[in-house]
């Protein structure tokens, strides 16, 4: 059950999280660009809420010999999670927009999805899915800020670093467990 939807999720996610950029570009000529970054900015932010509900989930549920360990890394990540959720809240506010925090939908607006996931193993391959679906979606995010909007491009690049360090300690966990 691990494998399949490993590869076919990520591709369908990263698809959306593009067809959603390109029809920002097609809005820009009647809306401008605000209304985009809005959208956008409101992706991320269910991405990190998602995220922050998963990491917290296998945190407390995490068991087994190797658990403690990597039960204090969920925790870390969720609450970083809950940190870039903060933030791109505060950026969206900053461009007159409104940060969507409707439970309703968030599952649809996240570009990460919520797997909790039943050994210790699924966990970090779900959270590394997680990880690589929003590094994937982030890229595309600072690309399509640019220089029209360099504050949320440095924004969605500090927060990008943190996602691949995060990837970074799954691998490491998986590693160590494998
Ligand atoms: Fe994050
Ligand atoms: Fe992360």
């Amino acid at each position: 059950m691990a494998e399949k939807p490993f590869l076919t999720d990520i591709k369908t996610l990263r698809e959306r999280a593009r067809k959603h950029i390109e029809d920002g570009a097609i809005t820009e000529g009647y809306k401008g660009e605000s209304e985009t970054a809005i959208k956008i900015l409101n992706e991320a932010l269910a991405t990190e809420i998602v995220c922050v509900l998963r990491y917290r989930r296998h945190y407390f549920t995490a068991s087994g010999i190797n658990a403690e360990g990597v039960a204090a890394e969920f925790l870390q990540h969720s609450n970083e999670e809950q940190g870039h959720a903060d933030l791109i809240a505060r950026r969206i506010v900053q461009l007159n927009g409104a940060p969507d925090f409707n439970p309703a939908g968030l599952v649809t607006r996240s570009h990460a999805e919520y797997v909790e996931g039943e050994t210790l193993l699924d966990m970090i391959k779900e959270d590394l899915v997680a990880e690589r679906i929003a590094i994937d979606s982030y890229r595309e995010m600072i690309t399509y800020f640019g220089n029209d909007d360099p504050t949320s491009r440095r924004l969605m690049e500090e927060i990008l670093a943190v996602e691949e360090e995060h990837a970074d300690d799954l691998v490491s966990l998986l590693e160590e467990l494998g």
